[in-house]
C-alpha cells in the first residue's frame, strides 16, 4: 500500500481513467433534467459550444498543470504561497478541496437512489408481476424517507471509503471504466427503443432547434457550471491524472479533445434517450431530478425482457457513479496525503469519508426533516446543486486557471501545447491562452451576475 498512486501509465489506460472519471451521472442524470429545465435545443447548442471551447481549454490547463507540477492542487497552490510569499493563494486548494468533498456528499445521495432502482429490479424477479411491482416504485417513495436516502448513500459512501483506503482506486477504476463500452452498447440498444416512440417529431424539435428566447437569465451559469462539473474539471482531479502523464510524449490538447468528445457525445446520447419517453408519457415534463428515475423504469418495464435491461441499465450507472466516487474521494485523499506525507492513507481516506458521510445528512434529508428548509426559494437539495455546481465549482475553476497562470510561464505552455507535425496546433495555441487567461473568467463573472440578476427580479 503506499501513499502515492502509481506514475506509470499507458495511453489506453490513461484514456481509460480520463473518460471514466468524466462520465457518470453527470451524463446520464444530471444533464438531461437541467436541458429540460431550460428549455431544450438553445441550451443545448450553448452547452456543446462551451463543451468545446471554454471546457477543453480548462482541460489542457489543469493537465499541463498535473504534467508540469507532478504535484496535486493543493500542493501546486501552497508551493505558490512559498514562492510569491502571498498566503492567501493556498486558498484556492482549500476551496476546491472542500467543494470536491461537499460534492461527494450530494453525489453520494442520488448514487443511493440507483442503488435504490438497482435493488428494485433485482427484487422484481422475484414477484409474479414484475410491471406491476416495478411500476409502484416513484422517486416519492424515496424523497419521503431521508433514513432510506441516508442509508443507502451510507453503503455507497462505505463501498466508495474501502476501495480508497485499501489503496485499490487505480485497478479499481481501470476495471470499472473498461466496462464502460459494453454501458455504451446497451445505452445504444435502449436508444432504438427509446427513438421508435411516436413522440418523436416533438423530441427532435425540442432538442435541436434552438429557440433562444426559452434561455433565461441563469442559463448561462446552469451550462457552464454542468461543463465542469461533467468534465470533472474545477475539482484538481485532472490535475492529479496529468502528473500521470510525466514523461510521456502524447500531445495534451489531443487528449483532451479526445476526452472531451466523447463526453459530450454521451450527453447527447442520454437525452435522445430520455426526451422521448418523458414526452410519450402521458405525465407533464418532470425537469427536476427525478427526471431520470421517473421515466426509465416506466420505459424499460414497457419492452421486451426490460427487466433484465433494467436491471443491467442500473448496475451499470451505479458502477459508474461509483468510479466516479472513488475518483472524487480519491482527489480529498490524495490532496491530504500529498500535504502531510505521515498521515498513511487508510486514515486519511477514513477521515475523509466519515467528514463526507456526516455533509451526506443535508442532501439525505432535504426532502424529509429539512423539508421546511427554503433557501431563495428552493428545497435544500436544489439549492445545494445549485450552490454548488453553478456557483462554486466556476469559482475554483478560475482559481485553478490562476494557479495555472502563474505556476507556468509562457514558454512552457507553448512547448506541451505546440506540435511541429501538426500546423494546427500553432494556431490554436494563441486562442487558447486568450480562453483560459481572458474568456474563462470573464464568462463565469457574466454567469454568476446574470443569475444574480435573475434572482433579483423573480
Ligand atoms: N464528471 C463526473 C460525472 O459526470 C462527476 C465528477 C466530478 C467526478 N468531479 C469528479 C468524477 C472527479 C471523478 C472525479 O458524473
Amino acid at each position: 500500500m503506499s501513499n502515492k498512486r502509481s506514475s506509470f501509465r499507458n495511453r489506453f489506460s490513461f484514456y481509460l481513467l480520463a473518460i471514466g472519471s468524466a462520465c457518470g451521472l453527470g451524463n446520464l442524470w444530471r444533464f438531461p433534467y437541467i436541458v429540460g429545465e431550460n428549455g431544450g435545443g438553445a441550451f443545448l447548442l450553448l452547452y456543446v459550444f462551451l463543451a468545446l471551447t471554454v471546457g477543453l481549454s480548462l482541460l489542457i490547463a489543469e493537465l499541463m498543470l498535473g504534467r508540469f507540477t507532478e504535484l496535486s492542487l493543493l500542493a501546486a497552490s501552497r508551493k505558490l504561497v512559498q514562492s510569491s510569499g502571498k498566503k492567501g493563494y493556498a486558498l484556492i486548494g482549500w476551496f476546491s478541496l472542500l467543494l470536491t468533498a461537499i460534492i461527494l456528499s450530494y453525489y453520494s445521495v442520488i448514487s443511493g437512489w440507483v442503488l435504490h432502482y438497482l435493488t428494485q429490479f433485482v427484487t422484481s424477479l422475484y414477484h409474479e408481476d414484475s410491471v406491476q411491482y416495478l411500476s409502484k416504485t416513484s422517486v416519492s417513495v424515496l424523497l419521503q424517507s431521508g433514513s432510506l436516502q441516508f442509508m443507502l448513500a451510507s453503503v455507497h459512501l462505505l463501498i466508495t471509503t474501502t476501495v480508497v483506503l485499501k489503496g485499490f482506486s487505480d485497478g479499481f477504476e481501470q476495471k470499472i471504466a473498461s466496462l464502460l463500452p459494453l454501458f455504451g452498447i446497451l445505452v445504444i440498444v435502449l436508444l432504438f427503443g427509446s427513438l421508435s416512440r411516436d413522440s418523436n417529431r416533438d423530441v427532435l424539435r425540442f432538442l435541436f432547434y434552438p429557440d433562444f428566447s426559452k434561455l433565461n437569465w441563469s442559463s448561462l451559469s446552469h451550462a457552464l457550471g454542468h461543463v465542469f462539473f461533467t468534465l470533472s474539471l474545477g475539482f484538481g482531479t485532472m490535475v492529479t491524472f496529468g502528473g500521470y502523464l510525466k514523461g510521456n510524449e502524447d500531445h495534451l490538447p489531443t487528449i483532451g479533445l479526445r476526452v472531451t468528445i466523447v463526453d459530450t457525445l454521451i450527453s447527447i446520447v442520454a437525452v435522445l434517450l430520455v426526451f422521448p419517453i418523458a414526452f410519450s408519457s402521458s405525465k407533464q415534463l418532470a425537469t427536476d431530478p427525478s427526471l431520470l428515475f421517473d421515466v426509465m423504469p416506466v420505459f424499460l418495464s414497457s419492452i421486451k425482457g426490460g427487466i433484465l435491461f433494467g436491471l443491467i441499465f442500473f448496475l451499470f450507472l451505479w458502477l459508474a457513479a461509483l468510479n466516479a466516487s472513488i475518483g472524487l474521494l480519491e482527489t480529498v485523499t490524495a490532496n491530504i496525503t500529498d500535504m502531510n506525507p505521515k498521515l498513511r492513507r487508510p486514515l486519511a481516506a477514513s477521515l475523509a469519508g466519515m467528514f463526507v458521510l456526516f455533509l451526506t445528512v443535508f442532501p439525505a434529508f432535504s426532502s424529509s426533516i429539512f423539508k421546511n428548509v427554503s433557501i431563495l426559494g428552493r428545497s435544500l437539495i436544489e439549492f445545494l446543486d445549485s450552490a454548488l455546481i453553478n456557483v462554486c465549482l466556476p469559482i475554483a475553476a478560475v482559481g485553478i486557471v490562476f494557479v495555472f497562470v502563474k505556476t507556468l510561464k509562457p514558454a512552457q505552455r507553448e512547448k506541451m501545447f505546440v506540435n511541429d507535425k501538426m500546423p494546427t496546433s500553432i494556431v490554436m495555441y494563441s486562442h487558447w491562452g486568450v480562453i483560459i487567461k481572458w474568456v474563462v473568467p470573464i464568462l463565469v463573472g457574466t454567469a454568476l451576475v446574470m443569475s444574480l440578476i435573475g434572482v433579483a427580479i423573480r
